[in-house]
């Protein structure tokens, strides 16, 4: 798995991802748009692309912290009992994502490559998350939240 040279997108949204949820579905589904904007800037070329570049990075991060957000909120006014550790799985990648928003701010040289690696640790990450621990919600939160 990670990024392969010529396809067109880093990740692409499947059945197998679904929660069962819209909204959060929907949500997902916008991440993965977004993971994929920012693999089209990488081969953007003129003078505003760099700015670009980390401007949709921030973009992405801020929209997955948002979702994270909306994800608990549901989560805790339901009493959802593994609400905790999920938040904890929640917190390490928006630490993650932290850093990466750290990096690609103070670094001039080598922001492609920071993206790079931004793009291929959230696709994995992602994957992992909603198959494994997202999908553990549905049946407690379906028919509660409201789409
Ligand atoms: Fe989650």
């Amino acid at each position: 798995m990670g990024i392969m040279p010529g396809k067109k997108t880093a990740i692409e949204w499947s059945e197998e991802f679904s929660v069962g949820i819209s909204k959060f579905d929907d949500q997902h589904k916008q991440i993965i748009k977004m993971i994929n904007d920012l693999y089209d800037s990488l081969t953007d070329k003129g003078e505003d692309s760099r700015e670009r570049m980390a401007e949709i990075a921030a973009r992405l991060c801020d929209y997955t912290y948002t979702h994270f957000l909306a994800e608990e909120v549901e989560m805790y006014r339901h009493h959802y009992p593994q609400y905790e550790s999920h938040k904890d799985n929640h917190d390490k990648l928006t630490s993650m994502a932290r850093d990466f928003m750290v990096r690609i701010q103070s670094s001039d040289a080598g922001l492609k490559k920071i993206c790079i690696e931004l793009i291929a640790t959230l696709s994995a990450w992602l994957k992992v998350h909603i198959k494994e621990t997202d999908k553990r919600y549905t049946e407690f939160l379906k028919g509660k939240v409201g789409e």
